[in-house]
């Protein structure tokens, strides 16, 4: 949802280092890319495309400056074009900005800028921030302060960045998108996500809203919009560079699938102790009743939670964030769980916002130390994956069934299930999943369905979350169609869709009822000609109906959820490798989406 970088340095190095904060940034967005140098002069770059048609222009053309920022776009206001790619500047040509975001009330102030003559070459909402810059300049103010004037006219959510010719410093300020700051040695860095500087510095800033920073190369100062000064953290982080590199990966999504027995390890660990039975968690939670409020993946891990903690006897319930609102379901001692990989999504956000002002308790579960989410809610669960820089989540899914499990047993515990099966199948889960990764067929079902009219899903209990992640991720990184469903409710309507050229993927794990009625609905789809493909752990008979078999070690039903969705990741990417896919940057999508 937009990348912004920026840096303030002594070398001649600045352009380089924001080329490759926007290589790091590109999962938020790929429509456009641009950077602003500022030094004697002001020199803006920008294309339309990927950042790598940013990469070719500036071969050409070499702006120079040790103060800039950079941009990475995706479309909200205008379509992708030259104009509307980031940074945006004033007629004068003496102030650039880049902004993530949206500024609500950018028409009523685009039209009080024209009326005053300024000029527009955009179709953005961002573009009015430059010309209010620059108001704000030619009336005298210096540029810190005008910056300062020009962010306190703006209503919605921004983190914006701003260099001015011979100005040796970057302001920025932030409200509900996020911003951090990098405090480097002889150089300062800002950014929307850590990454994007991870290489030079370990020491970070978070900002929050409403606040305003001015970064030069000595260091930064940090204060309210209105120029209260503001005390900051300097926090470490703790992953390393590397994190966020390819590894030897065709994509950073096959490289996140095999990554997954590490983040399990990290989620579990010294959180889990086998011997006595227990899981401790930093969290000091009474839990009388849970509602769960997520987007997407995060839903779809959200839906499990809900499940898990019904079992235990709790009333649970999930929600998609954006409809929370409009649910307005009650809320007595509820606590109120955010289940977020990024922490940013400004849906989430917003339903926890919501669910705190009507006096819930928050948790957000997230994989981002120090994300909105996690320092907006009053606790934080960290599903501990580092870095996950495919734009479709995989490792975290993974993560977050773990660290939902881990809240369930340390605050309402395993109702029927086995406390110690369940804490010994979340210990062996790491291993389980390698053994996975290292012998399955995924590949080659991937290539025998490639050209398939449609996909189908279908799974009970645990297995309908899978299922509706196993059709996501398959849409999302393959452009093919795809559905999932609870098992049972395919005959309700989309059996008339199933034909004998749109595959059934049937999750089926353990021997008990979820599996019986679930191989009666894949012999309703194998009757109509459909090929089956059965997920399974090999309790049930479901095989013998199945065209081909994709194996899960044998576990416990919570965690055997987890590894069916691994094969199902392995067929999505290998489809959509088949098919030549844009797998880490699929079309339209971003993977932090930081607007409602
Ligand atoms: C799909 C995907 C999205 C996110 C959703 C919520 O692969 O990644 O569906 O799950 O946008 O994002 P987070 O988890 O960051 O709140």
């Amino acid at each position: 949802m937009c990348g912004i970088v920026g840096c303030v340095g002594r070398g001649d190095d600045t352009l380089d280092t924001l080329v490759s904060g926007l290589d790091t940034l590109e999962y938020r967005g790929y429509d456009s890319a641009g950077v602003a140098l500022a030094g004697p002069g002001l020199d803006v770059v920008k294309k339309v495309g990927e950042l790598d048609a940013l990469r070719e222009v500036l071969e050409s053309e070499s702006p120079s400056g040790r103060v800039g920022v950079g941009h990475t776009r995706w479309s909200t206001h205008g379509p992708p074009t030259d104009a509307n790619a980031h940074p945006h500047t004033d007629c004068a040509g003496e102030v650039a900005v880049v902004h993530n975001g949206i500024i609500e009330n950018y028409q009523s102030l685009r039209d009080e800028l024209a009326a005053e003559g300024h000029e527009f070459v955009s179709d953005t909402d961002t573009e009015v921030v430059p010309h209010l810059v620059e108001r704000e300049l030619a009336e005298g103010a210096d540029p810190e302060d005008a910056v300062r004037a020009a962010v306190s006219r703006l209503e919605g959510s921004f983190a914006v960045a701003v260099v001015i010719e011979d100005v040796e410093a970057v302001f920025a300020a932030r409200q509900d998108s996020p911003l951090v700051l990098g405090v480097g040695d002889g150089a300062t860095y800002l950014a929307s996500d850590v990454p994007a500087f991870r290489r030079y510095t370990d020491r970070v800033v978070y900002l929050d809203d409403g606040e305003f920073a001015r970064l030069d190369a000595d260091g930064y100062a940090v204060t309210s919009l209105d120029g209260e000064p503001r005390e900051k953290s300097v926090h470490t982080v703790e992953w390393d560079a590397e994190a966020t590199g390819k590894s030897g990966y065709d994509h950073f999504m096959l490289k996140e699938i095999h990554e997954q027995p590490r983040a399990l390890r990290q989620c579990l660990q010294g959180r889990v102790d086998e011997l006595g039975g227990r899981v401790s968690l930093d969290l000091d939670l009474d839990v009388e009743r849970v509602q769960f409020v997520a987007c997407g993946t995060s839903y779809h891990a959200a839906l499990y939670g809900a499940a898990l903690f019904r079992a235990a006897g709790v009333p649970a319930q999930a929600f998609f964030a954006h409809e929370y609102a409009v649910a307005t379901p009650p809320i007595e001692d509820d606590l109120v769980v955010g289940v977020s990989q990024s922490g940013e999504t400004a849906d989430t956000l917003s339903a926890l916002r919501e669910a705190r002002g009507r006096g819930a308790r928050t948790l957000a579960v997230t994989n981002v130390v120090g994300s909105t989410m996690a320092r907006e809610c009053d606790d934080a669960l960290y599903i501990r994956s580092g870095p996950e820089i495919g734009v479709a989540a995989s490792k975290t899914f993974s993560a977050q069934l773990a660290a939902l499990n881990l809240l369930a047993l340390h605050t309402v515990g395993a109702g029927d299930d086995d406390r110690r099966e369940v804490i010994a199948a979340l210990r062996d889960l790491p291993g389980d999943v390698q053994a996975l990764l290292d012998d399955t067929d995924a590949e080659a079902v991937a290539r025998e369905y490639v050209d398939s009219d449609g996909f189908f899903f279908i799974g009970r209990d645990k297995s309908h979350p899978v299922a509706l992640e196993g059709a996501l991720k398959l849409k999302e990184i393959s452009y093919a169609h795809a559905e999932g469903f609870p098992a049972g409710e395919l005959k309700h309507g989309t059996l008339a869709l199933v034909t004998e050229d749109t595959p059934v993927f049937a999750v089926v794990t353990g021997d008990g009822e979820a599996a019986r009625k679930t191989i009666g609905n894949v012999k309703e789809v194998e009757a109509r000609g459909a090929p089956v493909v059965a997920v399974t752990d090999g309790e049930s008979d479901v095989a013998r109906y199945a065209d081909h078999v994709l194996e899960v070690p044998e576990t416990h039903a919570r965690t055997a959820a987890v590894l069916a969705n691994i094969q199902l990741q392995l067929v999505a990417y290998h489809v959509a490798n088949e098919l030549g896919r844009s797998i880490d940057k699929p079309r339209n999508l971003a993977k932090s989406v930081t607007v409602e």
